[in-house]
């Protein structure tokens, strides 16, 4: 596990984007060989998603090649709702970037059968060689995806129903009227992120630094399930300094005593090398 820890929110936003972009552009994909993403929703990515579309127009990062698939959607929300995840997705980051839309990959929750719809999502990921890097946000319940406290660790992609705090925290989004508040979504599991060769979350503010501090410094514990992916073999945590309220000093300094290690992961891409410091340092775990 690496965790990273940088200034504020911006810097995260920043670091994250040169991440994506330096992960991309080391697998080098082509027609036959796509990248596939786990993308996220919420306020957390919204930074980073700006910066990798400026990084699109600067002409340095190219999705062409790449396929995308979103964590999760509300049940019974229609799609051009402004709420809605397939909404949120294309407005914020696919409108502005050279992805092609059929590889942006989106659970539909109106789906006349949602197991099925669930099932094939699953499918569909298999199809596409599996997820390379799946990137997310957590809640202060320490939730990802909506995968609620109490998820199983191994959970795939399924029809869940959210818990009170979730649909409390989402009102925001809807008038401020839970009777408008979605309360069924789809989601993929724990262990459908778990299946990705790599994880990336994003975890800003100090409303979360107790979900932070139990996702890395106590065991693994379905109650908070980000804490599953201790058990993964390569999974790096981007956080600001608000969120390591929770942390022993430590544990920060532990950390911040790598960040010159860490730094070289998003060092601007050198042409012609064959397997970059940075491909290196992802795969140590
Ligand atoms: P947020 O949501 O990024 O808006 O804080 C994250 C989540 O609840 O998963």
């Amino acid at each position: 596990m690496r965790l990273v820890i940088l200034d504020d929110v911006n810097a995260v936003a920043e670091w994250a984007a040169k991440y994506v972009r330096r992960r991309i552009l080391d697998f080098a994909p082509g027609p036959d060989k796509y990248f596939t993403l786990g993308l996220p929703t919420g306020s957390t990515p919204l930074g980073m998603y700006r910066k990798l579309i400026e990084f699109h127009r600067q002409g340095t990062i190219s999705f062409k090649y790449v396929k995308t698939f979103n964590m999760d959607e509300y049940v019974g929300l229609p799609r051009d709702h402004p709420e809605s995840y397939h909404s949120f997705m294309f407005n914020n980051f696919f409108k502005h970037i050279d992805i092609n839309p059929q590889n942006a990959h989106i659970l539909n929750g109106n789906a006349p059968n949602l197991i099925e719809e669930c099932e094939h999502f699953e499918m569909a990921i298999k199809e596409a060689g599996g997820i390379e890097l799946f990137i997310g946000g957590i809640g202060p319940d320490g939730h990802i995806a909506f995968n609620e406290p109490g998820s199983s660790l191994v959970s795939r992609t399924r029809v869940k129903t959210l818990a009170q705090e979730t649909i409390i925290a989402n009102a925001r989004f809807f008038d401020n009227d839970l009777k408008k508040v979605p309360t069924m979504a789809l989601t993929v599991g724990v262990g459908t992120v778990m299946d990705a060769r790599e994880v990336l979350i994003l975890i800003t503010g100090a409303h979360k630094a107790f979900a932070l501090y139990k996702a890395i410094e106590e065991g693994v514990n379905h109650m908070w399930t980000v804490s599953a992916f201790q058990m993964h073999p390569c999974f790096l945590c981007l956080c600001d300094e608000d969120a390591t309220m929770e942390l022993r000093v430590k544990t920060v300094k532990y950390f911040k005593g790598l960040s010159h290690v860490h730094n070289q992961l998003v060092a601007d891409h050198r042409p012609g090398e064959e397997l970059s410091l940075s491909k290196q340092l992802s795969t140590e775990g």
